[in-house]
């Protein structure tokens, strides 16, 4: 299972259906030499305020990817790509931003050194990445160098095509503007844990509307804006310190309207 990336390819609710396929590192490592570079990145797991590290991985452009794994779908398609990792974590990014560029899916350290990280946020060392490891061309860009490591899985074994009408369906008809923001937000930080109806991450496995049960605006302001605060041994990460001042009140209270309208 460690060497094998299966690639399952979802498009809910829509017509086109794949079976999935099943590649091997070397497989992709073969058939996309052409694309292999090198991808020097700051390494958000082992950096912080007080210090950055950066290094070198081999990898292949995550678009380019993409394209060789879906060469039909993958151009027009619009919705969401999960990337399920061996350690149960799910991480969800936007098609759209996925075609951007910047991405990199990696399988190797350029300078031979072992595939592996320290993550400092949760005091593990010598995690291994293999098989393939998501990072983003951070280096020029302080404030992705600044943001979360949500949208840098490692460990990922597998990745599914979630379409846009499925995600959709999860922003109530005719939603104000605010709820549209916060369902964006929800999406890009929360969505990996918290699921709604089954659709989402399963870190914490009940439905995010039963969570939020009973819990006034200030409540949820003050768990989002920083858990430990409330709850020191709490599973939950603070929402993007990369998204601060006026934006991160914005940001939260979006969330909080998107909740409550669903
Ligand atoms: C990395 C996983 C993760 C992410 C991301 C995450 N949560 Fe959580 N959340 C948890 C876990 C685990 C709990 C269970 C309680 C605990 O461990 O303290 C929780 C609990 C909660 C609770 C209940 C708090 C209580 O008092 O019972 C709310 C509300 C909540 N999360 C909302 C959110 C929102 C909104 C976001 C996005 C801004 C978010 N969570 C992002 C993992 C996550």
């Amino acid at each position: 299972m460690y060497r094998y990336l299966a690639i399952v390819l979802v498009l809910l609710g829509s017509q086109v259906h794949a079976e999935p396929l099943s590649l091997s590192v070397n497989q992709i490592r073969k058939d996309l030499a052409a694309e292999v570079v090198d991808i020097r990145v700051i390494e958000l797991h082992e950096s912080g305020k007080d210090k950055t590290n950066a290094v070198t991985y081999s990898g292949i452009p995550l678009d380019a990817l993409l394209q060789y794994l879906y060469p039909k779908q993958w151009k027009t398609f619009d919705g969401i790509i999960y990337f399920h990792a061996l350690d149960g974590y799910l991480s969800i990014v936007d098609a759209q931003k996925a075609r951007q560029g910047g991405a990199y899916m990696t399988f190797a350290r350029a300078d031979g050194q072992p595939f592996m990280i320290d993550n400092r946020n949760q005091n593990e060392r010598d995690v291994p990445l293999a098989p393939f490891y998501l990072v983003w061309d951070n280096l020029k860009d302080p404030d992705l160098q600044q943001s979360n490591s949500y949208a840098w899985p490692y460990q990922v074994y597998s990745m599914e095509l979630v379409s846009g009408e499925m995600l959709q369906s999860l922003l109530p008809p005719g939603a104000p503007p605010s709820v549209e923001a916060g369902f964006d937000a929800y999406k890009n930080n929360c969505l990996s844990c918290h699921n709604i109806g089954g659709f989402g991450g399963r870190k914490f496995g009940m439905d995010v509307r039963q969570v939020i049960k009973g819990k006034s605006r200030d409540d949820l302001y003050d768990w989002i804006d920083n858990p430990s605060a409330i709850n020191k041994y709490t599973a939950m990460p603070p929402l993007d310190p990369g998204v601060t001042g006026d934006n991160r009140q914005r940001v939260i209270n979006q969330i909080i309207d998107y909740l409550q309208a669903i």
